[in-house]
């Protein structure tokens, strides 16, 4: 078996310094250094240390994805050093331990780096004592919003009160009211009075996406976050900082008020929108999906999405999705053709409902009997790898020309590619198309218009906006097309097979980079829709009598053996973060 596919991505690393600390009473050796935020090593500190440990540190300000701010408190711990005598040599206890002495002031877990023998004391009174004072703190100004608040749920300001903090408040002096539900920008709401000035978002917006947009204004009680006087909050980063925000301060409008969190179903997946292909997490409920919320994969996207690529999941509930199998019966005059003259001269007839068994019989009946080079396949680079390896399985058989269409944005220096297909990679190591994507389409096109391609397969891509107009269809004797919603392809088919949008199925896609990834299934498919690669994979045996992969585990896993890119892999190696291959 070759070994060709890693699980990671960089090269082994030097061999690491550890050091001895103890959290707790329990000894363990900690990495003198870790990347920081932005990959530079940096001594590691405390928190990092507590984590180690398993050890749960509470923090506000913390992210390890951000440079370190140091200004909630919350991550106060104790501790304690080992002594040295006036000749800087360790003072040595009876026993011939070193002696440690505690620090009479604690420290913030967040920004003390850590140092041989320290010793980190996470749950004493005095500890308990800060985090029953912090939370009190920054309670103070804080609303009693909890019941109508967005982030119910997932607040780490309840969760903390509830773990840390203290019943009864003390403060009975009138609050400080700061605005609420202010309009940030297209896609953020800001309820000031939630805020704990953080700064997380400020840090994200500032380091991560590089827009300069968030500052805190006024001071002491009266600290204010508020996006730069006179501009919005909008780069297409900005839903992140709803993400980070330990509470409900900052919304997203496309989420707010939807769903409570803890009814959501959460699934992991891929985002479909570029071919960076951004882990996430996609909240479900009752067959209907609410958001995309990024999942860490340092491989790929860290802890991040764009705001494109988050949003961009509403056509999956769409009503006029494609439920149903149909086929077209020749000699009926069509009631979807472009116009009842022009269905007469083409001979279009109408669609009807027909079964999945009968469809796909059909179909392969037509494929074993259609002349070697007279059929072609379009498939599109939004399809799965094992969707476009069963393709080409069709297509080798008979000896059927393949290319993918090529889908371009703009692209940008964080995560977000120019290439808005999720699957071009996998497409092109799979063989459906080459580097350069769509440059069969011509030929494809030329072939039809001469008569010497009569069947053409088309899977989600509407070939009416790449170069193929509707009278050049209907000059085809077959046009299957799989596809999830209308247009104007789909209106020409003789076959219409529904298909699947990734939320509704399992597989995986190759991203910009070679990184496999695979994503679970969500949600149902609508009515009669179908993951393609179950019908394709019906369609494969009847029409080339290969059989054995009736699974998405073993699919891949076959495809991985007969695809070199892939050789090595098996879906259970895949694990929740991918695996890298060589393009
Ligand atoms: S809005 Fe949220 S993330 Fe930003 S400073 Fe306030 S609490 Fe922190
Ligand atoms: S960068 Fe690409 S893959 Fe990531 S969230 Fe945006 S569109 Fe999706
Ligand atoms: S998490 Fe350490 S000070 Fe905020």
């Amino acid at each position: 078996m070759s070994t060709t596919a890693t699980t990671e991505t960089k090269p082994a690393a030097p061999a690491i310094e550890k050091i001895k600390v103890k959290v707790d009473g329990r000894e363990l050796e900690v990495p003198r250094l870790t990347a920081d935020w932005s990959g530079k090593p940096v001594p590691t500190t405390m928190i990092q240390a507590c984590e180690l440990a398993k050890v749960e540190v509470p923090h506000y300000c913390y992210h390890p994805k951000l440079p370190v701010a140091g200004n909630c408190r919350m991550c106060l711990v104790e501790f304690g050093t080992p002594a040295l005598g006036p000749d800087r040599k360790p003072i040595l206890n009876p026993d011939g331990t070193p002696k440690v002495m505690k620090s009479p002031r604690p420290a913030i877990a967040c920004a003390t780096p850590i140092s041989p023998g320290m010793e980190i004391y996470t749950n004493t009174p005095g500890v308990k004592q800060m985090r029953e004072g912090v939370l009190e703190f920054l309670l103070i100004n804080h609303p009693l919003d909890c019941p109508i608040c967005d982030q119910a749920g997932e607040c780490k300001l309840q969760e903390y009160s509830v773990d840390y903090g203290q019943s009864a408040s003390r403060f009975v002096e009138p609050k400080v009211h700061k605005p609420k539900a202010v309009d940030l920008g297209p896609r953020i709401v800001l309820d000031d009075e939630r805020c704990i000035l953080c700064t997380r978002c400020i840090r994200f917006t500032k380091d991560i996406a590089g827009d300069d947009a968030l500052g805190i204004v006024n001071r002491g009680s009266y600290n204010t976050l508020t996006a730069y006087p006179g501009k919005v909050f909008d780069n297409n980063y900005t839903l992140n900082t709803v993400d980070i925000c330990p509470v409900g301060a900052l919304t997203s409008k496309d989420f707010r008020f939807q769903m409570r969190v803890w009814f959501l179903k959460e699934t992991k997946s891929i985002c479909t929108s570029c071919a960076t292909g951004c882990n996430i997490i996609v909240g479900s409920r009752e067959e209907k999906v609410y958001r995309y919320t990024p999942r860490e994969n340092n491989a790929v996207n860290a802890c991040w999405m764009c705001d494109y690529g988050r949003l961009n999941y509403k056509w999956i509930g769409r009503e006029d999705r494609l439920k149903e199998v149909l086929v077209r019966d020749v000699g009926q005059a069509s009631s979807l053709s472009p116009s009842k003259e022009k269905s007469e001269t083409v001979k279009m007839p109408v669609l009807r409902k027909t079964t999945w068994t009968a469809a796909l019989s059909e179909i392969a009946e037509k494929l074993k009997n259609a002349p070697h080079g007279s059929v072609a396949i379009i498939a599109s680079a939004r399809q799965t790898n094992e969707e476009l390896w069963l393709l080409k399985k069709l297509a080798d058989k008979s000896g059927a020309m393949t290319d993918s269409v090529g889908r371009f944005g703009e692209g940008d220096k964080l995560l977000l590619n120019a290439d808005r297909n999720p699957n071009k990679t996998g497409a092109r190591l799979i063989g459906i198309c080459q580097a350069s994507v769509g440059i069969k389409l011509r030929p494809i096109f030329e072939f039809i218009r001469a008569g010497k391609i009569k069947t053409l397969i088309v899977f989600g891509e509407d070939v009416t906006k790449n170069g193929i107009d509707a009278e050049l269809l209907g000059k085809l004797d077959t046009l299957i097309v799989s596809d999830i919603l209308p247009n104007a392809t789909t209106k020409q088919a003789h076959y219409l097979l529904p298909g699947c949008a990734h939320v509704e199925k399992r597989g995986t896609f190759t991203n910009t980079k070679g990184r496999v990834q695979k994503f679970m299934k969500a949600v149902e498919a609508p009515g009669d829709a179908r993951p393609e690669w179950e019908f394709l994979h019906d369609l494969v045996y009847h029409v080339t009598g290969q059989d054995g992969f009736l699974t998405i585990e073993g699919l891949f896993n076959e495809m991985a053996k007969d695809v070199s890119a892939f050789n090595g892999l098996t879906w259970a190696s895949l694990g929740d973060t991918g695996a890298t291959v060589p393009i």
